[in-house]
């Protein structure tokens, strides 16, 4: 138990992203560095964010955390890389200055207490904005103001992309150290305002996590080598292009063009990888029929490594679509909870697009949608009710 005051105590909260050009693949495991470039759109933390808690007093023996309330093996090889990272920065930032704003800081140990506002199960990535939230927090905590890519990263890939609200590119960088391969943001969270991004959870676990299947992937598939040379390039400018310019049909046709191409790489993988169910083929077939029968691409589906769609509409198309999941996939008795996130006003299918969609009915397929926008990146909360730990360093009772 604590007997002293804490040296500090830090809380922050970290968003979701999701690629739209995808991350697969590593040519550095140790040190996280991707085969290619990557860009995504951050998710609003109204509907889903990670807050984290960071404390570190004198009187602390030994690293611990609680992930969502559960005390987690801190000796985790990637918890570990990302607090070797931030102690070194910390290090590195106190010799080049006179004096350090917490001169025993880096000798203290430090308790961390994370939660997510969203379930795990969901097969979102949660794993993204965990370890934004967790590198971002340890830099407030540590007094490290410099850039934070290359922790998060160590955590996992995609989270260097959690460190910034918007639009964000990872660029894969060319450097053996990595130095080099950090996220950017392209445009900030207000400069498409339009955009809304819908979760389509089909509450499955993924069966295959990223890090084996991207480095299956990486060992044996000729086509992931290609597109990662050959392909994302030319796309990591065009999508850069189409979201500067908001041209909402070639940034959906790219989005879906680029899942699909990442998903024929895990089918190309030996033994191969398939991701993608039953329930994802019909979401996947819903929005080209959607798509056909307006002749405009008004609606993009992409999935990760899981089931679960993710799709970009634009605002006066969302009460449409929605009506046609809720046709394709009617949710029985939990309708009052099919929809959660931002309101969506009721709108009624027009007999013609029930036609055009031709689809027998699969209830049940999606048990809900999480209807959110692009938002902005990382945040410290300020009020000391936030902290998930308490004075002595351990969870609160509601954490
Ligand atoms: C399919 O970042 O989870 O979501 O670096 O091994 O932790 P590790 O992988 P991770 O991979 C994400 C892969 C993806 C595509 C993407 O987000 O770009």
């Amino acid at each position: 138990m604590a007997s002293e005051k804490p040296l500090a105590a830090v809380t922050c909260t970290a968003p979701v992203n999701i690629a739209v050009i995808k991350y697969w693949g590593k040519r550095d495991e140790e040190l996280v560095l991707p085969i290619n470039s990557s860009l995504s759109v951050t998710l609003h933390q109204d509907q889903l964010k990670t807050t984290t808690t960071a404390v570190i007093s004198k009187d602390f023996t030994e690293d611990r955390i609680w992930l969502n309330g559960r005390e987690e093996d801190v000796g985790q090889p990637r918890l570990q890389a990302c607090l070797r990272e931030i102690r070194c920065l910390a290090r590195k930032r106190r010799n080049s200055r006179d004096g350090d704003p917490l001169p025993s800081s880096l000798s203290c140990k430090v308790h961390v207490a994370s939660v997510n506002n969203f379930p795990t199960a969901a097969g979102l990535a949660s794993s993204a904005a965990g370890y934004a939230c967790l590198a971002y927090t340890l830099a407030r905590v540590y007094g490290v103001e410099s850039d934070l890519s290359e922790v998060a990263r160590r955590g996992s890939g995609s989270a260097c992309r959690s460190l910034y609200g918007g639009f964000v590119e990872w660029q894969m960088g060319e450097q053996a150290d990595g130095k080099d391969s950090i996220a950017r943001q392209v445009a900030p969270e207000s400069h498409w305002p339009e955009l809304r991004v819908l979760i389509l959870v089909s509450a499955e676990k993924k069966l295959t996590g990223s890090t084996v299947g991207m480095r299956a992937s990486v060992e044996t598939s000729p086509l992931l080598r290609f597109r990662a040379e050959s392909v994302v390039p030319a796309r990591m400018a065009e999508m850069a292009r189409c979201i500067r310019e908001r041209d909402f049909p070639s940034f959906a046709q790219l989005t879906m063009k680029d899942s699909n191409q990442f998903h024929a790489t895990c089918l190309d993988t030996f033994p191969p990888i398939s991701y993608l169910n039953a329930i994802s083929w019909r979401i996947i077939h819903l929005v080209h029929r959607f798509n056909a029968h307006h002749g405009d691409t008004k609606v993009a589906y992409t999935f990760d490594a899981g089931p679960n769609a993710v799709i970009f509409t634009l605002d006066d198309t969302v009460a449409e679509f929605v009506a046609a999941v809720w046709h394709g996939f009617p949710p029985g008795s939990n309708g009052d909870t099919f929809l959660k996130g931002l309101q969506v006003r009721p709108a009624p299918l027009s007999a013609e697009l029930q036609a055009a969609l031709a689809m027998e009915p699969t209830p049940g397929g999606v048990k809900y949608i999480i209807v959110t926008q692009v938002g902005p990146g990382p945040q410290i909360l300020d009020d000391p009710c936030a902290h998930l730990l308490g004075p002595d360093g351990l969870p609160k009772p509601a954490a």
